[in-house]
């Protein structure tokens, strides 16, 4: 079905903490993120997009059970990745045992946004989970932690059955909106939605 802008709404009410670990204990992977094929190749499409080799400080919000945050650690001096499901940053600090340079925080976003500044943030499959307000904090949080010059890449399932609300491709219309940011990269089929931003050196 062809999109248009706000063909979906965010949810009235971020999916709380609560939602997210019932999700964990009824299976320690909800998504089969260590398993199914859409997530091996959303992850390949997402290393492959990074414009550069390394970055210095990446910052990765809502990296449930660390599947990505092992794919991205290669590819940084410093990874801090957050989540605010107990079981998930569990998970995902076995999933990093022994690579000291990446951290797993617990923290709820976007009240407990790290400081920055860094020069990666990787935001996937999380952004539609927040309500309006909550995505606009995110992204302000977000873009102003990101460094002139440092690259944003957002990827999100484009969620053809919208019953659950806002989507990747509305999501990722709102992080095109920011003025601070140029579009690099897009990548758009069936089912996900990928792009890199990157934060003009005048914003
Ligand atoms: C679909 S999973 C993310 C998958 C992961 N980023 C990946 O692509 O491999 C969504 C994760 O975001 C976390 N999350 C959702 N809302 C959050 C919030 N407001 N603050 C922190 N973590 C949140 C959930 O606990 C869950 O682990």
């Amino acid at each position: 079905m062809p999109r248009t802008a706000g063909d979906a709404e965010p949810p009235q009410e971020s999916f709380t903490e609560e939602y997210f670990d019932r999700r964990y204990a009824r299976a320690p992977d909800p998504w089969g993120l260590a398993s199914r094929w859409y997530e091996r190749r959303k992850y390949a499409v997402t290393l492959a997009s990074l414009p550069r080799e390394r970055y210095r400080d990446c910052f990765e919000p809502g990296c449930s059970i660390g599947e990505l945050t092992r794919l991205l650690a290669p590819r940084c001096d410093r990874l801090l990745a957050v989540d605010f499901a107990d079981d998930a940053v569990r998970q995902a600090r076995t999933a990093v045992r022994g690579l000291g340079h990446v951290e797993v925080r617990r923290a709820e976003l976007p009240a407990q946004m790290p400081g920055g500044p860094f020069d990666l943030i990787v935001v996937s499959e999380i952004l539609y989970y927040l309500s309006r307000d909550d995505l606009g904090h995110m992204l302000d949080g977000l873009v102003g932690r990101l460094a002139p010059g440092g690259d944003l890449v957002a990827v999100h399932c484009r969620a053809p059955d919208l019953r659950h609300g806002y989507d990747g491709y509305n999501v990722h219309l709102a992080i095109e909106a920011r003025e601070e940011l140029e579009r690099l990269v897009h990548h758009a089929d069936e089912e996900f939605v990928l792009d890199v931003f990157r934060r003009t050196e005048r914003a």
